[in-house]
Parts: C-alpha cells; structure tokens; sequence
C-alpha cells in the first residue's frame, strides 16, 4: 500500500459527497437517537484518509465529527455515538488523530471515537466473528466505504455490516474508472475481485453509450444485494445513487446509498436531492428489480414532476375506489416521500389542480397553489 504522500489536493466533487455526508448524518441521528430504542449508534469510516486535504479541507471523520457535535437538537439525542475511524495507513491515521484533536475537540462525552490502523475488511471480519462467537447483534451503524478504486470492495464484508436490522452503506463507486480500466489486462486481476468473467465480457459489449457506467454500477449493486439476501431474511432494501460528473462531464463516481429504513431513505433522498440541485450533478435511484427500474434526475424539476404527478395520481385512484372520497394532503406527501421514487412538491399536487383532475376541498383561506397539511383533496 503506497501512503505517500499523505496529504493529497482535494477534487472538486470530493466536496459534494461530504456535503451529502453531512446532510444525512444530521438527519440520521435525530432519527435513530431521539426515541431512546438505540442505546448505541455507530458511524465507521471505513476508509478514513488523513483527516484534512492539503489545502485544509474537512475530510469525512471530521465532517462528521463536527455535524454531531454542532447539531442543534442534540439535547434530545438519547444515544451514544461511537465513530470507528479504519485507516490502513499509519502515518494517515496518525495525522488523522491530530486533525481530530486541533478541530474538534474537545469532544462531549456522549461522541466517542477511536482511529484504528488497520485494514477495513480485515476490522470488520474481525468484528463480526466477535459478534457471532459473542452471539450479539451490531448497534446501527453507518458505515462510509470510500476506497481509493474498487480492490477493497468486498461482497461478503458489505453484505455483513448490512445483514443487521438497522445497518446502512454509503458507498463511493468507481464506475467511470471501470469502465476505462475493463479493456486493460493489468487491470483485470482487480476487476475480476467484483465481476466474473461473464459479467466482465457483458460489459464489454454493451455499446458505448452513456448509460454504460450506470451498467457496470448496477452489476456491482446486483451481485451486492444477491450476497446480502443470501445472509438476511430482510427484502425492502432500498438504494439511491447520486452520480458526480466532472468539468468534462465525465463520472467520476457513484455515491451509494443502501438501507432498509424509509426515513433513512427519505432522509438521504433529501440530502442527494439538494447537493444535486446546482445543476453539477445528478442522483438517482433504481428498484432492484432490473425489469421495473426507475432512472430519475432530480436536477431539472420540470422533467421529473410530470411523472411523480401520475405516481400520485394512481395512489390517489386507488384510495378513492377503496372508499376514501377525500384525502388529508399529510397522506399523498408521506406516500410520495416514502413510497416512490419522488420527492413531494407542491408542484406535484399544483399539476394534478391544473390538469383538473383532483380539487382542494375543506381548506378555508388556501392561497392557489398551496396544499397545506390541512387540507384535503378529491378526485374530480
Ligand atoms: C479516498 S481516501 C478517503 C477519503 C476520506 N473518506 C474523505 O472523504 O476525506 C481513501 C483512504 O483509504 C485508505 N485505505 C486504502 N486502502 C485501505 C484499506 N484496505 N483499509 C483501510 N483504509 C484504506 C487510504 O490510505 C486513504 O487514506
């Protein structure tokens, strides 16, 4: 492993991904900490890196570090968290250790950290043969899988760290790299770490279109959620991929959301959505099932709402012949929140008005265009 030099310049859409970082650790531990279920929750940075960049850029330990300690409603947080910072390289996690003590602590008593120096799989095989000998469960946890490339991803430890109830991934996909590196044979032994050699022969034929990089993410995502149904009996497994592109509009990576709760989803929907919104990138999300996908980019409204409308609108059907002739707004925005791929707008319910095919009802003083909780909709 060549850890030189330690510290490296910061690329451009490095940022964006700690951004979405931010965002949803702020979402995730209210979420997971507020009730008290969660005696524990755990963030491993799997892939830590030195803690700053060489310009003095926050990198992700501190980024989440910091997006616990300032959060402002953690006089409610019932739980503690614990944030496994795993870098192999020791002088990387000995700077780590010092970026850590100039700009974040001191620490409350309720964040606790450690720096291991280690390999992540090598950490995380280690842990779960503890937990199994130990017969317990993993607290949840969010683990960060940010690999330089792709030889470190492995099936087995991922589908792992996902076999419990209330374990997420967020994992940074080299697609774009991939898909350069497949023709090249001294690339092969590291490829042939995530594909077979079938798989690697398919991508190799599909047409160079633009759709090939998303191609090869989803035959990584497959070959993960097979593995990860073959050791949990859980099958709502939902994943979002938001995609960085860089000035020349080519990928620089996939950032892969994976958890199997719906606020989760919904949280990281929201965090993708407005790191997306600047128009620089685009984020997406799929069904597993490869005959039912759903490609979206969220970055232009005006393309995605005409869609999500109809989505709404069949709900909306499917309750009305069920009985229900009116509908609380509060109902039709938890459903497209949490149900479908979309995220709730105004405009969704503005367009199903102007197409006249639903009509506000029970709702005194609504400014047009406005659908406050409220209220309630029919079908006209
Ligand atoms: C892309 S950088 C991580 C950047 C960091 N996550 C951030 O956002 O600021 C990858 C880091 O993983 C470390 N690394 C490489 N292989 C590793 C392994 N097998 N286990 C743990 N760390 C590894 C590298 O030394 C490097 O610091």
């Amino acid at each position: 492993m060549d850890c030189n030099p330690i510290l490296w310049k910061i690329a451009p859409h490095t940022n964006a991904k700690h951004q979405i970082l931010k965002r949803y650790v702020e979402a995730w531990a209210p979420i997971l900490s507020q009730k008290g279920y969660n005696e524990r929750l755990i963030y491993i940075d799997g892939f830590a890196g030195p803690g700053e960049y060489e310009d003095g850029e926050d990198g992700s330990p501190i980024v989440v570090l910091k997006a616990l300690k300032n959060h402002s409603r953690q006089g409610n947080f019932k739980s503690k968290f614990r944030n496994l910072f795993i870098e192999i390289c020791k002088e990387r996690a000995d700077h780590l250790r010092k970026v850590i003590e100039d700009r974040v602590e001191p620490l409350p008593s309720w964040i606790k950290y450690e720096v291991i120096t280690n390999d992540f799989n090598q950490y995380i095989k280690g842990l779960m043969k503890y937990l199994e000998d130990n017969k317990l469960s993993l607290a949840p946890a969010l683990t960060f899988v940010d690999p330089f490339g792709w030889k470190d991803l492995n099936y087995n430890v991922l589908s792992d760290l996902m076999k419990f109830e209330k374990g997420e991934l967020l994992i940074t996909f080299m697609a774009g790299f991939l898909d350069r590196f497949v023709w090249d044979d001294a690339h092969l032994p590291s490829i042939r770490k995530l594909f077979s050699d079938d798989q690697i022969k398919e991508i190799k034929k599909i047409e160079k279109t633009e759709d090939r990089e998303r191609q090869i993410m989803e035959y990584f995502l497959k070959n993960l959620m097979e593995m990860i149904k073959s050791k949990t009996k859980v099958e709502n497994i939902k994943y979002l991929a938001f995609s960085a592109y860089n000035s020349a509009n080519r990928l620089e990576y996939y950032l892969i959301h994976l958890t199997k709760s719906r606020m989760g989803f919904y949280a990281m929907k929201q965090a993708m959505y407005k790191v997306s919104h600047d128009g620089s990138y685009k984020f997406s999300d799929f069904d597993f099932d490869p005959n039912q996908r759903t490609l979206v980019d969220y970055g232009v409204e005006e393309s995605w709402i005409g869609a999500a409308s109809e989505d709404a609108m069949r709900y909306i059907s499917s309750l009305t012949s069920q009985g229900m002739k009116e509908i609380a707004i509060s109902v039709i925005k938890d459903h497209v929140n949490y149900s479908t791929y979309w995220i709730y707008y105004n405009s969704i319910l503005d367009k199903l008005e102007k197409d006249k095919k639903v009509q506000v009802v029970n709702c005194e003083k609504r400014r047009r265009g406005t659908f406050p909780d409220r209220c309630k909709i029919s079908m006209i």
